[in-house]
């Protein structure tokens, strides 16, 4: 949409020298001031920019409670506890973190709900689609790790059951929970290798996300009505149109997080994750945190066999199934409208 019409005039000499030799100003024009947005759009579609404020928060987050935070099994539980009590601040560096992860997921399922609902994955926002699904995925994945870092009970109970999917792989499955575990157990080398990738998985995001905009800026945006914009009547500028909407949808929904930080802040939590692990003790309930519940009913819901398929493979493929079919939806729906 926006390729080869930019509007972008350099009006200082800094501006000419940079445009001449590296044109960031005229491409940060072209994606968020002049860039046309269908005049239609409703609240649904301000969660992209809430989510690109909620990867931001919980990127900038983490790095300061890495700076306090230890990946050792026997100093990790504490750390966590010296964080809360003694580094500066660091309750709310870490309340905003263990929420933020939640809010993340609140945007995200909204943002999804908005697709489904209004058939945005369908031609030609098929890629665009397929790349919001893999981040999906990096986030479930870095959601899962993030917990396992305090070395709580459901930490240390949560990481024994997932790795333990992995087993029901028939041939490879023992060698793939081995490698992922780092030895026979959730241990030590399990900590230190989830911590490395929690830290990676972010910036994967984080790279995702950039060509998520480079595709939506090539087809541009669907809107409500399902019938794609045709003529220039049919669109705003960006900015202020989208900017402002964007900001107002943005501070409603910090205003939601904030009460959670400050007055619920363990509200989505688990009472068993302020217990220090113990591998020799199993918590009467092994929950995952509330954005896992509906893949961990469907694992749980296998309970018979079928054929050679037993209860436990049986499950897990019901469950990677229930994520892997997001990635067909824009081939599941063959209907020519919306
Ligand atoms: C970190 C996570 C994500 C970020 C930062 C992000 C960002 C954005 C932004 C800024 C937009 C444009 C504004 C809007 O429509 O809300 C957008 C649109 C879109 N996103 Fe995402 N997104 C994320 C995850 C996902 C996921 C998980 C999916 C689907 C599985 C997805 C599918 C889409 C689709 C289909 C559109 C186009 C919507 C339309 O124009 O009708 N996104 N995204």
């Amino acid at each position: 949409m926006s390729e080869g019409h930019s509007t972008y005039t350099p009006k200082t000499g800094i501006e000419r020298w940079f445009d001449a030799r590296m044109p960031l100003p005229r491409l940060i024009h072209d994606s968020f001031v002049s860039y046309p947005v269908p005049r239609n759009l409703n609240y649904m579609w301000t969660f992209g920019g809430i989510l690109s404020i909620m990867l931001v928060s919980q990127i900038v987050t983490g790095i300061v409670l890495a700076m306090h935070y230890t990946s050792d099994s026997t100093l990790a539980f504490n750390s966590v506890e010296k964080i809360m009590r003694d580094v500066n601040s660091g309750w709310l560096l870490r309340y905003m973190h263990a929420n933020g992860a939640s809010f993340f997921f609140i945007a995200v399922y909204l943002h999804i709900f908005r697709g489904l609902f209004y058939g945005s994955y369908k031609a030609p926002r098929e890629l665009l689609w397929i790349l919001g699904c893999i981040i999906y995925l990096l986030m479930m994945a870095t959601g899962f790790m993030g917990y396992v870092l305090p070395w709580g009970q459901m930490s240390f109970w949560g990481a024994t059951v997932i790795t333990g999917f992995f087993s029901a792989i028939p041939l490879v499955g023992d060698w793939i929970q081995q490698l992922l575990l780092g030895g026979f157990a959730v241990d030590n080398p399990t900590l230190n290798r989830f911590f490395a990738l929690h830290y990676l998985l972010p910036f994967m995001i984080a790279g995702v996300v950039v060509l998520h905009i480079w595709a939506l800026h090539v087809v541009g945006q669907s809107n409500p009505t399902g019938i794609e914009v045709k003529s220039k009547t049919d669109t705003v500028a960006f900015t202020p149109y989208a900017t402002i909407k964007d900001a107002f949808g943005m501070i409603v929904f910090l205003f939601f997080f904030a009460y959670f930080i400050f007055f619920l802040p363990n509200y989505l939590g688990h009472a068993d994750n302020y217990i220090v692990a113990n591998p020799l003790k199993t918590p009467a309930h092994i929950v995952p945190e509330w954005y896992f519940l509906p893949f961990y009913a469907i694992l749980r819901a296998i309970t018979f066999n079928i054929g050679p398929i037993n209860s436990k493979l049986g499950g897990v493929l019901c469950m990677f199934g229930a994520i892997a079919m997001l990635f067909l939806v824009p081939w599941l729906d063959t209907s020519k409208v919306r």
